[in-house]
């Protein structure tokens, strides 16, 4: 088996790499003045099962095109069989028409990268779990979850003071998941609303219909947000100013996709928050690294499913 990496997060390639007792097969990548690349793979693929790490995180063009070539290289090179580990897949957004005249930019990915040559997906926590439908090879649809229900565990929160909280009502069955995993940790939903022409995001509410903590107050009580990803922050900072007002303790954030933009770092700094943890699917570049940020790797489930 050979394993190899795009530039998009040669950390995290590492570490599956390690979990796998491989080296990483090195790869030549030249980019032409005009921004062009041209990938070349420095060894021996012939026959060979071959693993590609590659996020397609920002820059997502980028990362995706780098993509398709290595998969182009590694199968004009002979490689027998393709796996991609694409832990968090860029297009996510437009995975469908939601008016006329659109694309579907997900599906233009999905068809460039099976019509090259990929057998098998392996990737984390979407952001429908309808996507992985919209694919005609084999995808493994993995979640940080019980990652995040460890660490929970491990931090010693999993007792009766702690309340699990999704950011929107879009994330109710992430939540449920991970009560599940907790032994039924009491849950509730922010309501979140985005103004579609300034897409700013307001906390308006907590719904206790939907969810098993029923009270609109948590004096006393830590509380756990969880998220797939963060973009602006602003979905983590609003619910923190909602939840403290309502007598909210200690909060804390979960979430897979570090997706920072740049402005997110400060936001998520000065948010109600004591700390973010996010997994590595994403690299964080240190100018987007700050003091509350905690990482946890997903490197040792890759490494699993790979294995299995
Ligand atoms: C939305 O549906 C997602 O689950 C996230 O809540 C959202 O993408 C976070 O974006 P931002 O950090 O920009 O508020």
């Amino acid at each position: 088996m050979k394993i190899v990496t795009g530039s998009s997060n040669t950390d995290l390639a590492e570490k599956i790499a390690k979990q796998l007792g491989l080296e990483l097969t090195p790869l030549e990548t030249f980019i032409f003045p005009d921004g062009e690349r041209r990938i070349r793979v420095l060894d021996n693929v012939l026959e060979d099962d071959c693993i590609v790490v590659q996020p397609t995180s920002p820059n997502v063009d980028t990362n995706y095109i780098e993509l398709f070539l290595i998969v182009d290289a590694l199968k004009r090179n002979g490689a027998r069989d393709i796996t991609v580990i694409m832990p968090y897949m860029g297009y996510q957004r437009q995975d469908h028409q939601f008016r006329d005249g659109e694309c579907v930019s997900l599906e233009v990915m999905i068809k460039a990268v099976e019509s090259l040559g990929a057998d098998k997906i392996i990737t984390f926590d979407m952001h429908s779990i309808r996507i992985p439908d919209l694919f005609h090879i084999p995808i493994k649809h993995l979640s940080a979850i019980p990652i995040f229900a460890q660490t929970i565990r491990k931090n010693g929160w999993e007792n009766d003071d702690t309340i699990l909280i999704s950011p929107d009502m879009g994330g109710i069955n992430r939540i449920k998941l991970l009560s599940e995993a907790l032994d039924n940790m009491p849950y509730a939903n922010v309501v979140k609303n985005r103004d579609l022409a300034t897409g700013k995001v307001v906390a308006a509410d907590v719904d206790c219909e939907s969810s098993t903590w029923k009270k609109k107050s948590f004096e006393g009580k830590r509380l756990i947000l969880v998220d797939d990803m963060i973009s602006s922050g602003h979905t983590i900072d609003e619910a923190g100013k909602l939840l403290k007002k309502l007598d909210a303790g200690d909060m804390y954030t979960f979430v897979t996709h570090a997706i920072f933009s740049s402005e997110a770092p400060q936001i998520l700094q000065n948010s109600a928050m004591e700390n973010i943890y996010v997994t590595d699917s994403v690299f964080v570049p240190k100018v987007k690294q700050f003091a509350k940020l905690k990482v946890v790797s997903i490197a040792k489930k890759v490494g699993e499913e790979i294995k299995s």
